[in-house]
C-alpha cells in the first residue's frame, strides 16, 4: 500500500510571496489597518487567520477608492493599472504590490505590444482576477478565449500582429490545443507560453502520480482555479479522483481498498491541511 505525495503539491513561490508580504507587513505596521484588495490566496483557512489578525478584504474599486490611510497590499493575481493609479493618488495609503513576478511580466508584455498596435488574445477564463488584471495592461484590441470553440470563431484583422499570452494557471494541453486552432488561420501570430513554471512542474507531476494511483486526492480551495485544472488533469489519469478543501470533506471509505493513493494540492493550499489529510490517509492503511 502506497500513498504518493506530489512534491509540487501546495503554496507556489508566488502565493507564499504574497502570504509573507502580508505576514510582514502586519508586523511592520502594527497600529495601522492593513487591507488586501481581494482575498490574499483562495484559501478560506488562511484568510480566516489573517481577519483574526486585524486584515480588512477589500472587494471593490469603491470601497478601494475610500481608503484614505492604511496599507493596501495586492494579490499574487495582479490588478489593472488603473488600480495602482487610485492607490497612488490617495497619500495616506502605503501600497504594497504582492502581484507575482510572473504574472507582472504578463502585464508588461501585454502593455508593450499593445502600443505598437498589436492584437492580444489571452487563453484564459474572462471571470479570473488575474485575466482581469492582464486585461486592463492593454491599450489596443484585445480578447479572452478559453476553449477550441471560441478560439476557430476569433475574426481579426490580418494587417496586424497578433501576440498570444496565456493565464498562468491554464492547463498546458489545452493552450496547445487552442494555439493550435488559432495558427492555422492566416494571421502573423507570437506565441508566448506565459503559463509559470510553477503550474507546468505541478500539472505534470499530478499527470503522472495520477496514471499510477488508484485513487487520487486533489486539495485545494473550491474557488482556485489552478486546483480545479488538477482535478481535470488527474480526472484524465484516473477516474477515482476527489477534490477536497480539507480533510473534513473526504470520506475515507470511498478509498476503499486501493492500493496506491495519490495527493496534490492546488498553488494555495497551506502545508497543514496536505499534512492532514496524508496523514489520515496512511491511517487507514
Ligand atoms: Fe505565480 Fe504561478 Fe504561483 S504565476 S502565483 S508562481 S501559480
Amino acid at each position: 500500500m502506497k500513498v504518493i505525495r506530489a512534491k509540487t503539491a501546495g503554496f507556489c513561490f508566488g502565493v507564499k510571496r504574497a502570504v509573507d508580504i502580508v505576514y510582514e507587513q502586519l508586523d511592520k505596521h502594527k497600529g495601522k489597518t492593513i487591507y488586501t484588495f481581494g482575498s490574499i490566496i483562495h484559501n478560506e483557512e488562511v484568510v480566516k487567520d489573517l481577519t483574526k489578525k486585524g486584515v480588512i478584504v477589500v472587494r471593490t474599486e469603491e470601497e478601494l477608492s475610500k481608503i484614505t490611510d492604511g496599507v493596501v497590499i495586492i494579490r499574487s493575481h495582479g490588478v489593472k493599472r488603473e488600480i495602482y493609479e487610485l492607490l497612488e493618488k490617495a497619500k495616506g495609503v502605503i501600497l504594497v504590490d504582492a502581484t507575482c513576478p510572473d504574472v507582472r511580466r504578463i502585464h508588461r508584455i501585454v502593455e508593450q505590444e499593445s502600443e505598437k498596435e498589436t492584437a492580444i488574445i489571452i487563453i484564459g477564463d474572462i471571470i479570473h482576477p488575474e485575466v482581469q488584471g492582464i486585461l486592463g495592461w492593454i491599450k489596443g484590441q484585445a480578447m479572452v478565449i478559453k476553449t477550441p470553440e471560441e478560439a476557430r470563431k476569433v475574426k481579426l484583422s490580418e494587417d496586424k500582429p497578433v501576440v498570444i499570452v496565456a493565464q498562468t494557471t491554464f492547463n498546458y494541453k489545452k493552450f496547445k490545443e487552442l494555439v493550435e486552432i488559432l495558427l492555422e488561420k492566416r494571421y502573423d501570430i507570437s506565441v508566448l507560453n506565459t503559463i509559470c513554471n510553477a503550474t507546468r512542474k505541478r500539472q505534470e507531476e499530478a499527470f503522472q502520480i495520477a496514471e499510477q494511483s488508484e485513487a487520487m486526492i486533489v486539495i485545494g480551495d473550491k474557488h482556485s482555479s489552478n486546483t480545479q485544472k488538477l482535478f481535470e488533469i488527474c480526472q484524465q489519469a484516473c477516474k477515482a479522483t476527489y477534490y477536497i478543501q480539507t480533510l473534513a470533506d473526504l470520506d475515507l471509505n470511498q478509498l476503499g481498498s486501493v492500493e496506491t493513493v495519490g495527493i496534490t494540492a492546488g498553488a494555495s493550499t497551506p502545508n497543514n491541511i496536505i499534512e492532514e489529510v496524508q496523514n489520515n490517509v496512511r491511517v487507514i492503511f
